[in-house]
């Protein structure tokens, strides 16, 4: 970064430019370049991720917490990002161990440049695509994968939003069936999106011949009885990496769940209904297409699976902090 922009970013209060990593080097986001035949700009031929990298205290009491940068359900987010890469014969440029030090490299990048506060949440956004090559369909030889990794600060809805619910409105699902594949190639997803915008809401669900499937860029629950249900997995959806989390709070918290396909007779019927991502968490949704969701307000089964969400980024943060205890005590050890 230049110290131009450390001038000018300190004098507005406004954060540095970041730092991003593209083919093996960190480089200023605003120098960045991708050559216009990479077959992601060409086709959407590319796969992504988004993990959320919270700053959060662990430890026993008193003095002895400390901050920890917690990459959550990162080796469920790899996972996916592995099964999405082989699903379209992209070669996965690095293995797990390399994804986790090359994503800490970069929000290490970020702080060090004034980008992201060391006490900020991180959006970790990254993107492989097939290469760069002449323009033609089908797979071209020997091109090597493009590797995209940004962070920003992780914008996260605000107490007041998580308090009042938000508001959705339903669309039919024109998408390809591959939806399983975390694939840049988002355009129904981006129209799905601005449908939104356009209602003045904050999320489309989207309906496949009567079926709720998923919103633009969440997963969708609905609460029945006392009964959490979701559309079951199939690549009719993106399995969402707080699907199975949200499962196990669902445990937690002594609450049955059920995947079951959801007729829009029982979306429209629902006591709760939920949404779910990396950047929302889960967040309530009290109307739909203008209607009242139950009793129009925010819902128990909400209420206990956000606290549930907040136990186990706890229960993460602990873990890492033991893995740091663990790694100063051996290199203790060495330096002896
Ligand atoms: N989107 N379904 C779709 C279509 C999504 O785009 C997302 C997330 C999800 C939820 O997945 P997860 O729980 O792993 O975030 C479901 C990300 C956040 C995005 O595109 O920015």
């Amino acid at each position: 970064m230049s110290s131009t922009s450390t001038a000018v970013a300190t004098s507005t209060h406004e954060a540095a430019e970041p730092v991003v990593w593209l083919n093996g080097e960190l480089t200023p986001l605003s120098e960045a370049r991708v050559p216009v035949l990479d077959r992601g700009f060409i086709f959407g031929d590319g796969i992504y991720e988004v993990v959320p990298v919270y700053v959060l205290e662990a430890g026993d009491a008193g003095d002895q917490r400390e901050q920890v940068r917690v990459p959550f359900r990162i080796a469920q987010h790899l996972a996916r990002l592995a099964r999405s890469l082989d699903k379209v014969g992209i070669a996965n440029p690095f293995d797990e161990a390399g994804w986790r030090a090359l994503i800490a490299r970069v929000i290490e990048a970020n702080e060090a440049a004034g980008a992201l506060a060391r006490n900020a949440h991180a959006n970790v956004y990254v993107q492989v695509t097939r290469g760069v090559a002449k323009r033609g369909h089908a797979f071209p030889a020997g091109i090597t994968p493009t590797v995209f990794v940004m962070v920003n600060p992780l914008v996260m809805p605000g107490d007041a939003q998580r308090a009042a619910g938000v508001a959705c409105v339903t669309a039919e699902d024109r998408r390809w069936l591959n939806c399983d594949i975390k694939a840049t190639s988002l355009l129904g997803n981006v129209l799905m999106a601005q449908n939104a915008v356009e209602h003045g809401v904050f999320e489309t669900i989207q309906l496949r011949d009567g079926w709720v499937t998923e919103a633009s860029s969440s997963n969708v629950w609905i609460v029945k009885d006392g009964v959490l249900y979701a559309p079951p997995r199939s690549s009719k959806i993106l399995e969402g990496i707080r699907y199975g989390l949200i499962e196990e709070l669902a445990q937690d918290c002594g609450l049955r769940f059920e995947a079951r396909e959801i007729d829009e007779a029982a979306l429209r019927s629902a006591d709760e209904l939920l949404v779910s991502s990396a950047t929302k968490e889960i967040l309530p949704v009290v109307t739909l297409d203008g209607a009242a969701v139950g009793n129009g307000k925010t819902g128990p089964v909400y209420a206990a699976l956000y606290e549930a969400y907040q136990r186990a980024k706890a229960r993460e943060a602990r873990e890492v902090l033991q893995a740091l205890h663990t790694t100063r005590a051996t290199l203790q050890e060495v330096e002896k």
